[in-house]
This record gives structure tokens, sequence and C-alpha cells, in this order.
């Protein structure tokens, strides 16, 4: 049984970590909930308990033995020091150290052996890059892939709770023919798409964009590989939906990528066409799949496939990729460090 502390327990990763917590049937022998001042105070109930809300203090993380922090990297920046002193080990869901070369950056189904190299900070991907490499270490078992170019769909959830208030404030505003007001996004969300997913690089790209490029390479181990993206923000709730390229250095074989598609854990392929069944986000979450549909040959390239992916970017993009990581710390023994 582990003691856990989760930062950030209040926004909407915290609360799915939660629930994935309760669902895994996590080991818990004691469980402390820490977000900023307006919360402290804040009672949450898990597991028949009532949990206190409160700040981050001194010796929070003295006898813990997992933290999981979703909270702003600034907050893991300040807390990662105390918890590695604690020996305890923090698995952060933001972008705070992910490209650290002494923090492993982890997706389970790919590179679970990363987390023997931990010193106390193990990080998760950011919620666009955990499902395309989930697929793209699936299809290697098909063929080397030599290039990717990805186009991503993204929730309002992935920007936090504010981000889906100022949706649903949005919608109402315009329902009541009154002037929807933008705080969190760059322009109006509602009956928009917005192809700006955090801020700008000198190169042109957003950050968003370069998080999948180099987030990527790190956990499929590949540095060679020839990897773009495009990013936009679209007026739904939860779901992240991306339309993904990837050039082999075979000729495509749709049955056979289908067929490894298939036997792969954690990927349901949903691809009836006949039948207008492909993965949206209104039918391809709340769960920890990713689903993966409209899977075709590319027109312009014999060794070019073309596909659709849907995953939830509060459960396997983000909640339940951190508690696979910290299940996946347990079995192979690396606790202590
Ligand atoms: N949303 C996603 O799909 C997703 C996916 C992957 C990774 N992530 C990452 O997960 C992190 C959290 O995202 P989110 O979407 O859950 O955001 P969110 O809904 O805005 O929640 C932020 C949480 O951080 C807490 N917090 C703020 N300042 C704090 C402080 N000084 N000390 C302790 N806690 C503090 C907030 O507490 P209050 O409620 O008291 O303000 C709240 O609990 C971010 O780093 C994000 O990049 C998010």
């Amino acid at each position: 049984m582990y003691n856990i502390a989760i930062v950030g327990a209040t926004g909407v990763v915290g609360k799915k970590m939660l629930e994935v917590l309760k669902t895994h049937n996590f080991p818990i022998n004691n469980l402390k909930l820490f977000a900023s001042e307006k919360s402290v105070g804040k009672k949450i109930h898990f597991d028949g308990k009532e949990i206190l809300v409160d700040i981050v203090r001194e010796n929070s993380f003295i006898d813990t033995d997992f933290v999981f922090c979703s909270a702003d990297s600034s907050v893991s920046k300040i807390i990662g020091p105390s918890v590695r002193n604690a020996h305890s080990i923090l698995i952060d869901d933001g972008n705070a150290f992910r490209m650290d070369s002494d923090v492993p950056l982890i997706v389970p189904e790919v590179n679970s052996q990363d987390v023997d190299w931990h010193k106390g900070i193990v990080s998760i991907p950011n919620c666009t890059t955990t499902p395309l490499v989930m697929v793209l270490h699936a299809l290697k078992g098909f063929s080397n892939i030599d290039r990717v170019n990805v186009s991503t769909y993204q929730a309002v959830s992935g920007a936090g709770a504010q981000a889906v208030k100022e949706l649903e404030d949005q919608i109402k505003k315009i329902a009541s023919n009154q002037k929807p007001i933008n705080d969190v996004f760059p322009h109006q969300i509602a009956m928009n798409v917005i192809p700006q997913v955090d801020s700008f690089e000198k190169n042109g790209y957003t950050k968003e964009e370069m998080k999948i490029v180099n987030e990527t390479k790190k956990i499929m181990h590949d540095e060679e590989l020839l990897i773009s993206a495009t990013c936009t923000r679209v007026p739904t709730i939860v779901g992240h939906c991306e339309s993904v390229n990837v050039t082999f250095s075979d000729e495509v074989d749709l049955e056979k990528i289908i067929l490894i598609l298939e036997k792969q854990q954690g990927i349901i392929v949903r691809d009836k066409t006949d039948f207008n069944n492909y993965p949206t986000p209104l039918n391809s979450t709340l769960d920890d799949n990713v689903y993966v549909g409209r899977i075709r040959k590319d027109l312009s390239n014999k060794k070019g496939l073309l596909f659709w992916l849907v995953a939830d970017n509060l459960m396997k993009g983000a909640a339940t990729n951190a508690v696979q990581i910290a299940e996946t710390i347990i079995e192979r023994n690396k606790v202590s460090y």
C-alpha cells in the first residue's frame, strides 16, 4: 500500500486522477490532496472518506511514495526538488521536465523500461503525444516509419477547468444573443476552430506542435524521425482527435496493418464506414483506450497510410497514463531509488 499526494486535485485532470485511482484499485494507504490557496478547506470525497484540500507546505511530501502533479509547470518546478529530497516520486502531468535528460517521459505501452532510470521525477507526455505514440509504436510492427504528419483537433478541457467554463459561457451568451467574452483562448472558441494551441515559437510552429515533435522522438528513441504537426482547438469538451499521415519504408498492406492495430493493448479499431462507424469525441471517450478509424491508403504515396484517432485527453492523455506509470514503477520494483 502506498502514500499518495495529488497536487492540483481540484482541476480537471486532478478530479479525473481520483476516479482513475479508484477504478484501477490502486493500493492506497493514505491520500493527501493539494491545490491553490483558494481551494484550502474544500472537502473531496474518496473511497468513503472526506479529505480536506490544503496548500503544499514544507514537509508535505515527507511520508509520500508518489506525488501526482496536475498543476501548472511553475508549481511542478517548485515542488520537484522537495519531492526528490523526500525520496518520493513525482509523476508530473505538465511540461516542466518532459525534455530533461534525467527525466523519463513514459507511455507504459511504448517505453515502460525507461522508468528504470528515474531519479525521482517521471513525466507524462502532452495529451496529443500519448495516443499518437501508442499507434505509431504498434505500426512499427508493420514496417519502419520514415515520416509522420499530424493535425490535431483538441477539446477545450485540454486547457483546464477555466477553458471548459469559457466554452460553456460563450454558448449560453450566443444562445441569448449576447456578445461572448474570451479570456483563456485568443479568439472566441464557440462556433469556431482556432489554429493555435499554446504560444508561437520563432519557427512558426506553436509550443504544442513542437511538444508533439520532440516528445514523440524522445519516447520512441528515434531522433531521426521526420515528424511535423498542426494543432487546432475545436469547440468540444473532452476528446482530442488527430488526423495522421504516416510514410513507411514498405508499401502499405491495409489488412496486415488493421490486424496489428486490433491486437495492440489499449487500441480499439472502430472503422466500419458502411455504418458510418468511426471514432468521434462523443463515442470514443470516458475510457482508457485510443480509438482508430478511417484507416486507408494514401492515394498520393504507395508507402503512405492515413488514419484518424480519438482519445480521452483527461484519461489516457493525462490521469490514466500517470496512474499506469505508478503501476509500472511498482511492477518493475523501482519505488525506492
Ligand atoms: N487538461 C488536459 O487534458 C491535460 C492533459 C495532459 C496534461 N495536462 C497538464 O496537467 C496540468 C493540469 O491541467 P488541468 O487541465 O487539470 O488544469 P486546471 O483544470 O486548470 O487545474 C489546475 C489545478 O492546479 C491547481 N493549482 C493552481 N495553482 C496551484 C498552486 N500554487 N499549488 C497547488 N495547486 C495549484 C488548481 O487549484 P485551484 O482549483 O485551487 O485553482 C487546480 O487544482 C497542466 O500542467 C497541464 O498541462 C493537462
